[in-house]
């Protein structure tokens, strides 16, 4: 049985209408239940519904062979994973934004810019690189709050339609990296499940 760790929430509908497309079928409704394991039909797979960020730690510790997630959860956890194929679904972009009007504040205002995200490393590379003093200010959620209500400058988050930025005043002040849905495969399952995962491997690149 091949394990197949799904992020819930915005991945799992796409992930489950690839997965059905690729042969893997459940009998139940995966996205309405609130069931955390789910074996295939054919018992050939067993899905285990994790959040996005725990994806990475499920497969790289071998809880899941495969998951699908995105490439920024990958950046920011650094797991030792094999990621050989790009699902060419959750396309967004990983940017740091600011309050409109703030974009070309002088940031010597400030002893360091405070930026909250949920990228902690992405962000410190980022600002590090630029030799920009940066306090990073940690959240999990809701992060264009922050600099509404004076918590942080900036934020790095990430951006699919503009819509949230919009909708709360903001706008990007620069694109760190693209993100989309990735497939990745734990080390030793790729040599104890080899023929299940090349299989699995080039029906999705078949497909996408
Ligand atoms: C993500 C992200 C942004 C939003 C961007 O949040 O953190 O807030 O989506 O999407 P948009 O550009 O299409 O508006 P998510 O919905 O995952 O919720 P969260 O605030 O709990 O992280």
């Amino acid at each position: 049985m091949l394990v197949i760790a799904i992020a819930k929430g915005r991945f799992l509908k796409p992930s489950l209408d690839l997965l059905g497309r690729a042969g893997v079928r459940f009998d139940e409704d995966v996205a309405s239940s609130r069931k955390l394991i789910c074996d295939s039909e054919d018992l050939a797979f067993r899905a285990i519904l994790v959040k996005p960020v725990d994806i990475p730690t499920y497969v790289e510790y071998g809880a899941a062979d495969i998951g699908i997630v995105g490439r920024d959860v990958l950046a920011e956890s650094r797991a030792d994973l094999l990621q050989p194929l790009d699902l060419g679904f959750g396309h967004c972009r990983i940017a740091v934004a600011a309050p409109k009007g703030f974009r070309n504040a002088d940031e010597t205002d400030h002893p360091t810019i405070r930026v909250a995200t949920k990228y902690p490393s992405i962000t410190l590379e980022y600002f590090n690189a630029r030799g920009i003093p940066v306090e990073i200010i940690p959240l999990s959620g809701s992060i264009e709050l922050a600099p509404l209500i004076g918590l942080a400058d900036r934020i790095v988050d990430l951006v699919e339609t503009g819509e949230t930025l919009k909708e709360n005043g903001m706008e990007i002040v620069d694109v760190i990296a693209e993100s989309a849905a990735h497939l990745v495969i734990n080390r030793a399952s790729y040599q104890t499940k080899r023929s299940e995962i090349v299989g699995m491997v080039e029906s999705l690149e078949a497909l996408v």
